[in-house]
């Protein structure tokens, strides 16, 4: 047996009993590294005649090339073994049931958010929705708050630096009423929207936080009173807390995207420590509301002699904190596990 045959079956017997990646990285590095067998019997070559080195150096290459493709080959073997053991070893059986005590628990606004569509539904509302990033057009111009219009100064709003375009500046939504003009300008009157989503206003105490969620809500028809909106939000609010005697009472306001605006208040009186809804003569504060302006009709192609339409928005995490009792607004947002497994609220038992 020449050399040369030697080294390929010596080669071929290590690769084949080869099981690590490592040991197959030396056995390459033996035959084909710097001081290598086989880079070694190549240098030793040019000692050699022409006919000598065609003939040897054929043959080496020969087996250069076998050894090669069988390494490749054991690499990639080696390579999937090694996966498909750290899948084995990373399985997860998704059929076992969540433990429940560690499980996730649904978080108190994403309840409050089906709770409202449940209701708003129920009354022939269709969601509607709007981006989170607005420009000064839909965020102020079409809600009657023309350029440097002191209202816009009312919103502590966070502006962009992405450029402006002929919808003005991009800023962070200042309140989700320019869903209302998205929802006009695409759908033909009558109507009735809601919205829900995040805001965002410079602000942060244990009552404000810089994002915080509203829900809005449109109603545009040809007969539509500002009765029409006091009984829904009234309604809108018992069926809500759960409260059938709740009083809702209305203070006039200002909006300049209503006319006449008003703010909501609901009664209530502490018992046991706790608020309780719809008894008593405490009165909170819960959102706003207005029959919408002929402006802000017309900014959404809808015409204002013929119809009218109401609209009011809610904090939702204002309306979760008086439902389930949650105190500081901003723990909403803090992912902090103990909360959420003192106000979250389990996936089965819902
Ligand atoms: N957009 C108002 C706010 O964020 C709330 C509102 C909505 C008032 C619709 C009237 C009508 O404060």
């Amino acid at each position: 047996m020449s050399e040369l045959d030697k080294l390929l079956a010596s080669c071929l017997y290590e690769i084949a009993s080869c099981d690590d990646l490592k040991k197959l990285d030396q056995i390459k590095n033996a035959v084909f590294g710097k001081n290598g067998k086989i880079t070694e019997m190549l240098k030793a070559l040019k000692g050699l005649s022409d006919v000598e080195k065609r003939e040897i150096g054929a043959k080496i290459n020969a087996v250069k090339d076998t050894v090669n493709s069988r390494l490749n080959a054991k690499f990639v073997e080696l390579e999937i073994a090694l996966q498909e053991k750290k899948l084995a070893s990373e399985f997860i059986d998704v059929t076992m049931p969540t433990p429940l005590h560690r499980g996730g628990t649904i978080h108190p606004l994403t309840k409050v958010m089906e709770e409202v569509s449940d209701i708003m539904v129920s009354y022939g509302f269709v969601l509607a929705d709007g981006p989170d990033i607005e420009s000064e057009y839909y965020n102020f111009t079409t809600l009657n708050m023309p350029d440097h219009h002191p209202a816009r100064t009312m919103h502590d709003t966070f502006y962009t630096n992405m450029c402006a375009d002929e919808h003005g500046r991009k800023l962070l939504r200042t309140h989700t009423s320019p869903v209302q003009t998205h929802a006009m300008l695409t759908h033909k009157p009558p109507f009735r929207f809601f919205a829900m989503g995040r805001v965002f206003r410079s602000d942060y105490d244990a009552t404000h936080t810089p994002m915080f969620n509203q829900v809005e809500c449109i109603m545009v028809d040809k007969d539509v009173s500002f009765a029409n909106l006091k009984w829904f939000i009234a309604n809108f609010l018992k069926k809500f807390f759960a409260a059938p005697n709740l009083s809702v009472r209305f203070r006039p306001s200002f909006f300049p995207f209503t006319e006449p605006s008003a703010e909501v208040d609901m009664n209530y009186e502490i018992k046991d420590g706790k608020m309780v809804f719809g008894s008593g003569d405490k009165w909170l504060e819960i959102g706003g509301a207005g029959m919408v302006h002929p402006n802000v009709l017309k900014y959404g192609n809808v015409d204002p002699d013929i119809y009218q339409g109401f609209a009011f928005g809610f904090g939702l995490e204002r309306m979760a904190s008086l439902k389930y009792g949650v105190p500081d607004l901003r723990n909403y947002f803090e992912s902090n596990e103990r909360w959420r497994n003192k106000f979250g609220f389990s996936y089965v038992t819902r």
